[in-house]
């Protein structure tokens, strides 16, 4: 049995919310209101973690407020491009050490995968674009928001309302038609023994 959805096929049927999430482009430049943006990181904190340490942190500019532009300046020039029709931009944190025991965290980064993934699946659900991006500058982003050693700077994502695909320049426009497809699962997938493929 097979799952078809937004042109993506899985080989076992999945929840479709799982295919249609995307890292889509194209954004109208309308802002979210502050229930639509809220809903987003609701989602994120019920993600799993470690003895419920919850070490996520998620710090966010507005369209048209005073944080924009500096967290817009952040990006790779490839993503200011399309993310100035952002309605907002993100910058998600991981806490290093435990609140419980004062020692590492190993798990901080995946913790802060689970919350984002819950973001994404949340903001598919609201017909949002939510896009993770690793393309800024982590130096300038640690130094802006004066974080100490402790927090490590996971990802910023781009947030929007969908927009209108030939608003983005040529290269960028095949990627939002055309959703990206996965490696098949023997490829990712080991019963007992890890080989390289
Ligand atoms: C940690 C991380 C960093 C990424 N950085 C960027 C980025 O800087 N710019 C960008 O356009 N997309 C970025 N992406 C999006 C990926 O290109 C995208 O997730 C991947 O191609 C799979 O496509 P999909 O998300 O539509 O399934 C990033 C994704 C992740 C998870």
């Amino acid at each position: 049995m097979s799952n078809n959805s937004n042109l993506r096929s899985s080989k076992y049927p999945i929840n479709p919310i799982i295919l249609n999430r995307t890292s889509k482009r194209a954004m109208s430049g309308e802002t979210l209101s502050k229930e639509e943006l809220m809903t987003l990181f609701e989602a994120a904190r019920w993600a799993p973690s470690s003895n419920n340490n919850q070490l996520t942190r998620f710090v966010y500019a507005s369209k048209d407020t005073e944080h924009w532009s500096t967290f817009l300046e952040l990006l790779a020039d490839g993503n200011k491009i399309w993310c100035k029709n952002a309605s907002n931009l993100i910058i998600i944190l991981s806490r290093k050490n435990s609140y419980y025991k004062s020692s590492d965290q190993r798990s901080h980064s995946f913790e802060a995968g689970s919350a984002f993934e819950n973001m994404a699946i949340q903001g598919t659900s609201q017909n949002l674009v939510i896009h993770p991006m690793g393309g800024f500058d982590y130096a300038k982003a640690r130094e802006l928001l004066s974080l100490e050693n402790i927090w490590d700077i996971e990802c910023m994502v781009a947030v929007g309302k969908p927009g209108d695909v030939s608003s983005l320049p040529k290269e960028l426009q095949d990627s939002d038609n055309q959703p990206s497809t996965r490696n098949p699962l023997d490829q990712i997938v080991f019963e007992g023994i890890f080989t390289e493929k």
